[in-house]
């Protein structure tokens, strides 16, 4: 089965040509292509993601990048079996232009089309990597809206173990970022800034890092960090190790918070598999921490490719391909009818196979 995946949820427009046959047995080896718009340069100048632009963007990108991605894959849009695109969530005109722009691919050629969970994109992510993790595993899905520990135990397989309270982990850099005076997205950007930061300087709090559950909560790391900026000037980009060891203070919070969590998550499961999915996963700090930490439990760490930590269409047509085979295998589907209806708020644990 050939599928086309189409993802613009939020300020990417990803397109990707995933082939099951090719990828029965390492999935890594049936995604065939994929092609990546992002539109941070558009969107910078205001310092966040602008949802009325980065809906008529996705529109202008959408065919072309779905051009590309079939010329260097070799393929006509004949070839398709299925179109997957992301239902949600994310921003409802975002999600509009995927869904009506597959929806329609769909029908044109007479093919099934299939609404994508963003977030279950990201968690199967890891799987496209060279030596992907078994079932079951503790998934971190850190990303910039979203923040939580899940025990998986297959496609469509989930059950919640904990979230964010509040604030998400990607929002906790990009907040605090903003407040540095740090250009949009700020994860990435805090990170960079933070690697000339030594610790000690500044002590940020780590609420609900003692708490008995799997819980986070990042909303108080803002006031925070705040309440730093202002005390010591630290908006005038002259104190520039001041800067520098504020943002490493942040990135030391929230690794700190999103490692000793995860590491709960495997002791309580008793699981040696964690997989750490979405945009924060790129993060190197985090990275390390975990591996760290995990490595002392005799447990393994399994991250995407770093090209898909953040937003990607090779997941969705990923997850989508995944999905297809469990109703193929369930006694089929259907093409029609072609009707979508999109999910801004969207909770992933709804979607688990007999929720
Ligand atoms: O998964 P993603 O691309 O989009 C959402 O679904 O939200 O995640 C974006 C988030 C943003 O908050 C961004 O600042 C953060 O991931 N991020 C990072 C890094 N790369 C992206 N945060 C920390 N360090 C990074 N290297
Ligand atoms: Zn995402």
């Amino acid at each position: 089965m050939l599928i086309l995946g189409i993802e613009s949820s939020c300020d990417e427009t990803g397109i990707a040509l995933y082939d099951t046959a090719l990828g029965a047995g390492t999935p890594a080896a049936g995604l065939l292509a994929h092609a990546l718009h992002s539109q941070v340069r558009m969107h910078q100048d205001y310092g966040g993601v602008v949802p009325e632009l980065a809906s008529r963007d996705h529109i202008r990108r959408l065919l072309p990048l779905t051009r590309v991605v079939l010329k260097e894959a070799g393929k006509t849009l004949a070839e398709i079996d299925a179109v997957a695109y992301t239902r949600g969530p994310g921003l409802a005109g975002a999600l509009l232009v995927g869904a009506a722009a597959g929806s329609a691919l769909a029908m044109a050629l007479g093919i099934p089309a299939i609404g994508v969970h963003h977030l279950e994109g990201h968690l199967l992510s890891p799987l496209l990597a060279a030596d992907p993790p078994a079932f079951p595993f503790v998934a971190l899905l850190v990303s910039g809206g979203h923040t939580q520990l899940m025990r998986v135990e297959g496609v469509g397989r989930y059950e919640l173990l904990g979230e964010t309270v509040d604030d998400a982990a990607g929002e906790a850099f990009d907040k605090s970022a903003k407040l540095l005076g740090l250009s949009y997205p700020g994860g990435p950007a805090l990170s960079k800034l933070a690697q000339e930061g030594q610790v000690g300087r500044y002590k940020l709090p780590r609420p609900m890092l003692g708490s008995a559950d799997l819980n986070f909560s990042f909303s108080g790391l803002k006031t925070a960090v705040l309440t730093v900026v202002r005390k010591d000037g630290l908006e005038d980009t002259a104190h520039t190790q001041a800067r520098a060891d504020l943002a490493r203070a942040v990135e030391e919070a929230i690794t700190d918070v999103l490692t000793a969590k995860s590491i709960s998550a495997l002791q309580q499961t008793g699981l040696k598999r964690l997989v750490v999915a979405g945009g924060v996963s790129a993060n190197h700090r985090l990275r390390s921490r975990l591996d760290a930490a995990a490595a002392k439990l005799d447990a393994r760490v399994y991250y995407p490719e770093l090209a898909l930590c953040t937003d990607n269409g090779a997941m969705i047509a990923y997850a989508g391909a995944c999905r297809l085979q469990l109703q193929a295998a369930a006694g089929g589907f259907e093409a029609g009818p072609y009707r979508f209806d999109i999910k801004p708020r969207w909770d992933l644990n709804s979607t688990a196979i007999g929720a």
